[in-house]
C-alpha cells in the first residue's frame, strides 16, 4: 500500500497537495508517508505472525529521527552500523536492548559506546572482530552479547553493488568456518555471549528463491548452535524488494505488494510461505532487519525544473535536484520513476531528466518517455524513501535538502532545509 495518488489532477501523498507544499517549502524536497511506514511494518509483521520474530528496522535506509521514532512506537527494534546510527536511536526514543549492530568495521569508541549503552547483540562479521569485541567487553569489565554473521555463499540475484551473500563479498564468515569459530569462542573467549546467529544476502531482492536457498542452507546451522551453544535468535536479515517501475500505475492503493509494470516483486505472503515452514520448528526467536520495504515506496524526492535544453541529439530537462540529493539511479543504475505533480493530460516526449551537479552521471532518466516538462513544472521522483536522504552529499556544496513527514492532512517539517552556514560549519580558516 502507498499513499500517494493523484486528487484532482495533482499528486497529493495522503491527504497533502505536494504541489502546495513544495511552495510552502521550496524543492528539492523529501515527503515521507507515515500511514505508508505503518501499513509496510504492520503487514510484514502481522504476515509473520506465526513466528516468535522481532523487526530490527534497519535504520540505513532512512534515518531521520521522526521516522525512527515512528517505528520505536510500532514496536520496531533497530539494525544499526555504526555508532552515529546508535546515537539518532537513542535520540528517537528507541532503546539500547532492540538494537543489534551490524557492519564489518567497528570501531573500539562505537564497540565501547554499544556496551556502555546495552545493546542486544553486535553482529560480528569475522573472527579478528569477535576476539577485539571480546578484549574491549574484558577491559571494561561487561560481557558483551554477540553474534557471527554467516555468509551462506547464495546468489541473490541482485545489483553487484548491494550483493553480500556470495564467498567473493567482503561480509560475513564463511560457512564453513563458522563452527569452528563457534566453538573457539566458547571455549576461549571469557567477555562474550553468544547471542545468536545472523545472515543477510543482498539487498531489492524480487525473487523469493534466493531467501529460501540461504534459509534452507543456514537453519541447520542455526539448529546446532542451538543445541551446542544456547543462541537465542537467527537473524535473516533484510532485503526484500520494492517495485521501482510503474509505481503509480495501477492508480490503486497497492503499490508495494502486487504486480507492476516490467517488475513483479514478491509478495509478503509469498515470502512468509515459502520461510515460515523451515523457520518455525527451530524454536529460536527470528529476527528480521527491512529497511528498504518499510521507508522505500513511502517517499518521494520533489524537484522543479529549471531549463529545458535541446542538446546535439537529446531533449534535457535540468531539475533543481541532484546525484547529492539521491545518488541511486548514479551509483546503481537505480531506477526511479517520474511523475509531474500537476497532470497536464498533453503529449508526451523522450527526455534525460538531468540535476545541476557537474558529472555526466548526474541523472535521474535518460531517453525516458515523459509528459512534456516545462521551466518551473513540478516532478515527483518516486520510491525514495530509502537509501534516499541518507545517501545525499553535500558535492558541489549545494546544501541538503529539507524532510517533510505527512500524516493524513498534517505535514510536518521533520529536517530543515540546509544553509550555506551550514555547509561551512566545522571548518577552519
Ligand atoms: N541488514 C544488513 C546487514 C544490511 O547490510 C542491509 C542493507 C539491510 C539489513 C537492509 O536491507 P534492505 O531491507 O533495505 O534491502 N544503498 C543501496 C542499498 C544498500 C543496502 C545495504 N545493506 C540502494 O540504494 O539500493
Amino acid at each position: 500500500m502507498h499513499s500517494f495518488h493523484y486528487r484532482d489532477g495533482s499528486l497529493h501523498c495522503e491527504d497533502v497537495d505536494l504541489s502546495l507544499l513544495a511552495s510552502e517549502h521550496e524543492t528539492p524536497l523529501y515527503v515521507y508517508s507515515a500511514a505508508t511506514i505503518r501499513d509496510h511494518f504492520r503487514r510484514l509483521s502481522s504476515t509473520l505472525s506465526g513466528l516468535d520474530h522481532h523487526i530490527a528496522y534497519a535504520v540505513k535506509a532512512n534515518s531521520n529521527l521522526s521516522i525512527l521514532k515512528l517505528l520505536a512506537g510500532e514496536g520496531a527494534g533497530f539494525d544499526i552500523v555504526s555508532g552515529g546510527e546508535l546515537f539518532r536511536v537513542l535520540h528517537a526514543g528507541g532503546t539500547a536492548d532492540g538494537c543489534t549492530f551490524a557492519g564489518v568495521g567497528k570501531t573500539r569508541a562505537e564497540i565501547e559506546y554499544a556496551l556502555a549503552e546495552g545493546i542486544y547483540c553486535f553482529n560480528a562479521e569475522s573472527e579478528a572482530e569477535l576476539r577485539f569485541i571480546d578484549r574491549v567487553a574484558g577491559e571494561l569489565g561487561k560481557v558483551a552479547p554477540v553474534a557471527l554473521r554467516v555468509n551462506p555463499n547464495v546468489d541473490a540475484r541482485t545489483h553487484k553493488y548491494i550483493s553480500t551473500g556470495k564467498s567473493d563479498n567482503k561480509f560475513g564468515v564463511d560457512f564453513d568456518d563458522i563452527e569452528g569459530i563457534y566453538s573457539r569462542a566458547g571455549k576461549e573467549l571469557q567477555n562474550i555471549k553468544l547471542r545468536g546467529l545472523q545472515m543477510h544476502i543482498g539487498s531489492q531482492l524480487t525473487s523469493v528463491q534466493p531467501f529460501v536457498e540461504a534459509v534452507e542452507k543456514v537453519t541447520p546451522l542455526a539448529a546446532r548452535l542451538k543445541d551446542e551453544h544456547d543462541i537465542e535468535f537467527f537473524s535473516i536479515g533484510g532485503g526484500i524488494g520494492i517495485i521501482y517501475e510503474d509505481a503509480l500505475a495501477s492508480g490503486s492503493n497497492d503499490w508495494w505488494d502486487g504486480k507492476s509494470g516490467e517488475e513483479k516483486p514478491l509478495s509478503l505472503e509469498q515470502y512468509a510461505a515459502a520461510i515460515v515452514p523451515v523457520l518455525k520448528p527451530l524454536g529460536l526467536k527470528i529476527l528480521l532487519e527491512p529497511g528498504r520495504m518499510i521507508v522505500g515506496n513511502a517517499g518521494v524526492l520533489l524537484s522543479r525544473v529549471l531549463y529545458k535544453k535541446q542538446g546535439g541529439a537529446k531533449v534535457f530537462a535540468v531539475v533543481d535536484a541532484g546525484m547529492g540529493d539521491l545518488i541511486r539511479p548514479a551509483l546503481y543504475q537505480g531506477h526511479h520513476d517520474i511523475t509531474p505533480v500537476s497532470q497536464s493530460g498533453g503529449k508526451s516526449e523522450t527526455v534525460d531528466v538531468v540535476g545541476p551537479i557537474c558529472e555526466s552521471g548526474d541523472f535521474f532518466a535518460q531517453d525516458r518517455e515523459l509528459p512534456i516538462l516545462e521551466e518551473g513544472d513540478l516532478i515527483a521522483l518516486l520510491s525514495a524513501g530509502a537509501y534516499g536522504f541518507v545517501m545525499a552529499s553535500n558535492y558541489n556544496s549545494r546544501p541538503f535538502p529539507a524532510e517533510v513527514l505527512i500524516e493524513g492532512s498534517k505535514a510536518r517539517l521533520i529536517r530543515r532545509r540546509q544553509d550555506f552556514n551550514d555547509l561551512i560549519a566545522g571548518e577552519e580558516l
